[in-house]
């Protein structure tokens, strides 16, 4: 039995939703990440320290249940045009970790996003200067569904980084390999997080031949030469690229209907993903570089002290996880994976 020991990961990029969602999928995260970094787009949005706050209170409600007190939230706000430096400096001092920007109507609960990112310079400029860190979706509005994160990552993000050259910069769940490209060119204050599915998933996995509603998600999975851009560049050994899931969780019936939600509910089987893509590429050994390393550093944190296993064995991925009373499909429902993640308990 071939077993790889890894310092325990962190996820720099989560949705753990709200209320019986929370409860449902947060095992699925606290389990087996030492962190994650919780998206702000709930409904209402986390928009404040309170917000933050109080979220980040209800998720610990639940850590508290689960008995995973290793597991710590970092939390972010939303940027929106309502925001002021002012918002920045008290989400600061609330222990909020960073500042999410959506670009208006990209993706899911994105309608209150951001048009005039001008208007938003004092608060980068307060944001770098309290050293918050600004994850970006990188994807432009309007432009056709396949160019969006081209387009932004080739105008927004080096403007971004020229513009304010010691804020930290994520360019979130990185799908083509201009955007690889940008971020590699650009100071080593810019980063970019990559999820699992878009290590394994083209477009052709979406509508290549039945629609896979399970596969939708913002940005689209891309071209062949996309995703094996991206398989290089996480076996890559380059500490600009780390970890965050961007598992997504939707109801069954927001999934697998006329006007599907976009999100791919990645975290029941991240870990083991990867050490699939990993080993396919004969690169095991930098596995824990992405997941429990470069990440931390970006994120001036330190790293966390506990272990996970990676075992391989045959690990049968449910179709559905009931959570209340609706069902979530998890990436790789009903398949058989090659690796399952285990907690080291001594
Ligand atoms: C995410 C969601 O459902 O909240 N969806 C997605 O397709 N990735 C939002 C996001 O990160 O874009
Ligand atoms: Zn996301």
């Amino acid at each position: 039995m071939t077993t790889l020991r890894i310092r325990r990961p962190d996820d720099f990029h989560v949705h753990l939703r709200q209320g019986e969602i929370l409860a449902g999928v947060l095992p699925a995260t606290a389990l087996t990440f030492g962190r994650a970094l919780v998206m702000p787009n709930t409904l209402p949005p986390i928009l404040t320290a309170a917000d933050a706050v109080s979220y980040r209170q209800a998720i610990c409600v639940e850590i508290a249940k689960l008995g995973a007190d290793h597991f710590h939230p970092l939390m972010t706000i939303k940027l929106v045009s309502s925001t002021t430096p002012q918002t920045i400096l008290a989400a600061r001092a609330a222990g909020v970790v960073a500042g999410k920007l959506y670009p208006e109507g990209v993706t899911t609960n994105s309608e209150d996003g951001v048009r005039d990112l001008e208007a938003l310079y004092p608060v980068f400029e307060q944001m770098q200067a309290c050293e918050m860190v600004l994850c970006l979706h990188g994807e432009s509005p309007g432009v056709f569904c396949m160019d969006r994160e081209q387009h932004f990552a080739l105008s927004v993000l080096p403007f971004l980084a020229g513009c304010f050259p010691k804020l930290r910069i994520v360019l979130e769940h990185v799908t083509t390999a201009a955007a690889l490209r940008t971020v590699e060119s650009l100071h080593d204050k810019v980063a970019a997080t990559v999820t699992p599915h878009h290590l394994l998933l083209t477009l052709d996995d979406v509508v290549g031949d039945k629609l896979q509603p399970h596969h939708f998600c913002k940005p689209i999975a891309k071209t062949p030469q996309d995703r094996d851009a991206l398989i290089a560049a996480a076996v890559s050994g380059n500490p600009k690229f780390f970890l965050g899931t961007d598992s997504a969780p939707h109801p069954r019936d927001q999934k697998e209907c006329a006007s599907g939600c976009a999100g791919v509910f990645c975290a029941p089987v991240a870990m083991e993903v990867l050490a699939e893509v990993f080993e396919q590429q004969e690169a095991l050994p930098k596995l824990e570089a992405l997941t429990s390393e470069f990440g931390a550093r970006f994120y001036g944190l330190p790293l966390n002290d506990s272990y996970v296993q990676l075992v391989r064995e045959p690990y049968a991925v449910p179709q559905y996880i009931e959570v209340g009373d609706t069902q979530l499909a998890p990436f790789r429902a009903a398949t058989v994976l090659n690796w399952l993640c285990q907690i080291e308990t001594s």
